[in-house]
Order: structure tokens, then C-alpha cells, then sequence
């Protein structure tokens, strides 16, 4: 996938809790280096011009940590690179003027309409997964990962997939320059992992358990090969029956060995034969 966190460096995450009031989780927050505290209170991001009331934010060893979701009312969602940034090329986050667009549901159909998401919603900058693996949701490729936020709470569907709603924790959403149109960058599950791995071990195990079958069946097919006595009718069905099975099998571990090597027209190739 390819896929690393754009670190900025006014930008970043906080990473110590210990002793600090939780006004917010970690990852629900960022750290803001020089905002501009007026006497009543309030807190503001002088790039940003928003302004967090008393109880939206927390000082931690000088600098300041916001939780945008806790201002207002509004519906919190999860932009994947911060404000003023889009995607570029290759998903990484690049500047952008700091319209962003977003369709949303207004009710339980599929008709969208495009707000301003920086009325429209809290919006809270930055990746965040707690498996640290993420995938794009590509509905142009796929049917299935058609998804919707919705207008009231923010909430992301993906109708095809399945029938929960994701908030926050579980997909950013950003403009693409390359696309011309918003990408989800979902979460995928904490022990997506480890079903890989075994992935990973069965993908190895079966081509060499089908490898060392190869030897016998060609001994026997060397055997019939060889003695005239057995090159009977049943005899010729068998050496035809154990070649193609020889082979079948050796295609079939190298497609399962060279999954991550061979060239695409390699696979198609031994998948087709
Ligand atoms: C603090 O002062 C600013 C500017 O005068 C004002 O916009 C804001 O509402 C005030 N906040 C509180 C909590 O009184
Ligand atoms: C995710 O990444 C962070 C920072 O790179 C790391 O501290 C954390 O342990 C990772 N979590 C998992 C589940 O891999
Ligand atoms: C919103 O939907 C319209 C119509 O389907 C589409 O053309 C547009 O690209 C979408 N906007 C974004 C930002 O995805």
C-alpha cells in the first residue's frame, strides 16, 4: 500500500498524557505550536482563525493540545491531511486553497448533497488507526466500496459492505487532486494482520507439500513410460492423468510462490493454463 503519515511539523500528535486533564483523547487532538490566548480564555489558532472556548483545549509542557470535535455542536469528522492540504500525487498531503467540499446523506436515501465541510462540520486533522493499516475505499473500481457520510453525526456507510457506521476512529476522508473527488482512507481491523500471516504461511506451505508430490508422480509416469507390458488403455489414461496433474502442480506452486514476483501477465498466465 505504500502508505506513510505525512508528519508536518507545525502539526503532530501528542503522544504524553500522563498527568494532564483529559479534555479530549490523544487522537482526538493536536497540538497548536504558538496560538494566541485571549484573557477570557479562549484559545485561537491564528492560522486557522478558529477559536477553542475554555475546556476545548489543554496546555501540556507549553504547548497546546485542541480537541476540535469538543467545540460547538457540530458533527466531528476526520480529515486525512491537515487544513489547507489535499491529497497529491501518491497520497501524500500537499497544499490546497482550503475549500473542501464534502457529499453527505441528509436522510436514509443515497442522494448526496456537497456542503462545506468547514461549516458544516468539526473538521479534526489527521490519520489515525489503531491498527496503523489503512486502504482507500475505491468505489470508480469496485461496486461494493460505494460509502456516504452522513450530514447529522458525520458517520460513514459503506451500504455494500455491511450495515455498521464508522465514525472517526475508523476512516479520514480528503480531497484528491489526482482524482477530482474525495477518498476515504479507511481502517482496516486490528487483526487484519494476523489473518495476512496465516495467509502468508498457507500461500507457503501448500506449493511445497504440492512440490514434493511432483518426484512420485513422475516416477510413475516413468514407470509406465518405460514398461511396454503396462502401456495399456488403462495404462495410457493414467501417464496422461499423472502428467497433467505434475504439471498442474507445479504451475500451481509457482502462481502461489510468485505472487508478490511474478509480472501480471505471468500469473494470468499460469492461472489460465
Ligand atoms: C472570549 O473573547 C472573545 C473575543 O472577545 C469572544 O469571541 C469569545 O466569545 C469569548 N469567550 C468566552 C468564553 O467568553
Ligand atoms: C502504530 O504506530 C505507532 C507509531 O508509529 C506505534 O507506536 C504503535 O505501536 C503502532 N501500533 C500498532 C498496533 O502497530
Ligand atoms: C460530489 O458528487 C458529485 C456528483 O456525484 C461529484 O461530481 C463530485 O465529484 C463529488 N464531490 C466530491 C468532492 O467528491
Amino acid at each position: 500500500m505504500g502508505i506513510k503519515v505525512v508528519v508536518l511539523a507545525a502539526l503532530f500528535f501528542a503522544a504524553k498524557t500522563a498527568a494532564t486533564p483529559e479534555v479530549c483523547e490523544v487522537h482526538h487532538s493536536i497540538v497548536l505550536l504558538s496560538p494566541r490566548i485571549l484573557s477570557n480564555g479562549t484559545l485561537i489558532d491564528p492560522i486557522q482563525g478558529i477559536s477553542y472556548p475554555p475546556g476545548t483545549y489543554v496546555e501540556l509542557n507549553g504547548d497546546y493540545r485542541v480537541c476540535p470535535c469538543k467545540i460547538g455542536s457540530m458533527p466531528c469528522l476526520r480529515k486525512c491531511c491537515p487544513l489547507g492540504m489535499a491529497f497529491g500525487p501518491e497520497s501524500k498531503c500537499i497544499p490546497k486553497d482550503d475549500i473542501f467540499w464534502v457529499n453527505v446523506t441528509v436522510d436514509d436515501s443515497r442522494n448526496t448533497i456537497a456542503v462545506d465541510a468547514k461549516k458544516h462540520f468539526a473538521l479534526l486533522p489527521g490519520r489515525y488507526c489503531r491498527s496503523n493499516q489503512t486502504y482507500f475505499l475505491d468505489p470508480k473500481s469496485y461496486f461494493e466500496d460505494e460509502f456516504f457520510i452522513k450530514s447529522y453525526d458525520g458517520k460513514l456507510t459503506t451500504p455494500y459492505h455491511s450495515s455498521e457506521e464508522y465514525g472517526i476512529d475508523h476512516f479520514c476522508i480528503e480531497y484528491s487532486e489526482k482524482t477530482g473527488d474525495n477518498r476515504v482512507l479507511f481502517c482496516l481491523p486490528e487483526d487484519f494482520h494476523d489473518q495476512t500471516e496465516s495467509r502468508r504461511i498457507t500461500s507457503l506451505v501448500y506449493p511445497i507439500l504440492m512440490l514434493i508430490s511432483v518426484p512420485p508422480l513422475l516416477v510413475t509416469f516413468l514407470v509406465y513410460a518405460l514398461i511396454p507390458e503396462l502401456r495399456n488403455l488403462h495404462g495410457k489414461c493414467l501417464m496422461c492423468y499423472v502428467l497433467c496433474l505434475m504439471f498442474s502442480y507445479i504451475l500451481l506452486a509457482i502462481s502461489h510462490l510468485g505472487l508478490n514476483t511474478l509480472p501480471n501477465s505471468g500469473c494470468i498466465a499460469t492461472d489460465f493454463m
